[in-house]
């Protein structure tokens, strides 16, 4: 809820969320709903089957990848709602591969969904933000974009870039009555090992087997990160793992690379 423009009590949240047909991003759609919150949905597919989310949310195809798609969900909500009070991009793909490996296509790809499908959102975004003096953003980065390690230099970089992109944002918003949060989590079992398609298969297959294996829920996550934005964090780290690596590489910083050149020494040697 959020108090009323006009002081007469309160009203729902308008939230908009990417990628949001499954894992993490159903996770965050659940858990706004259950707030009691107007939600829409967006994925990047036509329809979503009947069923998977809650009563109530509405669901538009949103291509994070396409300016056209972020006019479309901009004006929909300017027209249904009169405009947004949160924003969540969570919408993402996986890769992994060393760095003689992944081909200038494979960086393209994920660069466009990762970090730009996140800069779109905020460029949509921030002008009805601004104008309102209120709203908030709330941007699903990743342990990696804290803390590299090997043979998955693209999607770390695409996750350090949502990292850097939410800092600056937090200090060009917040004069003007805007929030914004990172949420940085560890392995969770979703889907996302799914969107793995790369040429390094080897380099993938580890992270593959992560994904799939991790006793960790979305709906566990989501708490955690919805718990970490109500204390207003901006990095919201969700596991033991996010705080080891988070200030493990801030205040032992040589120990932190022994233990990443050691990670990179074990994957060189299993080099074909
Ligand atoms: N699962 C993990 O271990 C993990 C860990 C850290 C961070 N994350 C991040 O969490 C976010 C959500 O991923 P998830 O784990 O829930 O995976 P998921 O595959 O279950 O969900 C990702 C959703 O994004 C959608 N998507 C992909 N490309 C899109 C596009 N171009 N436009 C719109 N939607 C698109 C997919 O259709 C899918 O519904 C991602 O940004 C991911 O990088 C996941």
């Amino acid at each position: 809820m959020r108090p009323a423009a006009d002081g007469s009590g309160t009203v729902r949240e308008r939230v908009l969320i990417t990628g949001a047909a499954s894992g993490l991003g159903l996770g965050f759609v659940e858990w706004y709903a259950a707030a009691g919150a107007q939600v829409l949905a967006t994925d990047v597919a036509h329809v979503v089957p009947a069923g998977v989310l809650p009563v109530g949310v509405e669901y538009r195809r949103l291509d994070v990848t396409s300016d056209e798609d972020w006019t479309v969900a901009r004006d929909w909500v300017t027209e249904t709602w009169g405009g947004l009070d949160v924003l969540v991009n969570n919408a993402g793909v996986a890769a992994g591969g060393r760095i003689d490996r992944l081909t200038m296509a494979e960086w393209d790809w994920i660069l466009d969904i990762n970090l730009l499908g996140v800069v779109r959102g905020c460029r949509t975004f921030a002008p009805g933000f601004i104008a309102a003096r209120s709203g908030r953003i709330i941007n699903v980065a990743s342990v990696a974009g804290l803390a590299q390690a090997p043979v998955m230099s693209s999607y770390n970089v695409t996750k350090a870039g949502v990292v850097a992109l939410s800092e600056t944002l937090l200090h060009e918003l917040r004069p003007h009555g805007i929030s914004v949060h990172v949420v940085c989590p560890y392995f969770v079992r979703t889907n996302l090992a799914q969107s793995l398609r790369g040429t390094d298969t080897d380099a993938e297959a580890a992270a593959y087997d992560r994904i799939g294996r991790s006793r960790r829920t979305p709906e566990l996550v989501v708490r955690r990160a919805m718990a970490g934005v109500a204390a207003g964090r901006f990095v919201v780290l969700t596991e033991a793992m996010g705080r080891v690596a988070f200030w493990g590489k801030r205040l032992a910083a040589p120990l932190y690379h022994r233990v990443l050149v050691e990670a990179g020494r074990q994957t060189a040697k299993s080099r074909d």
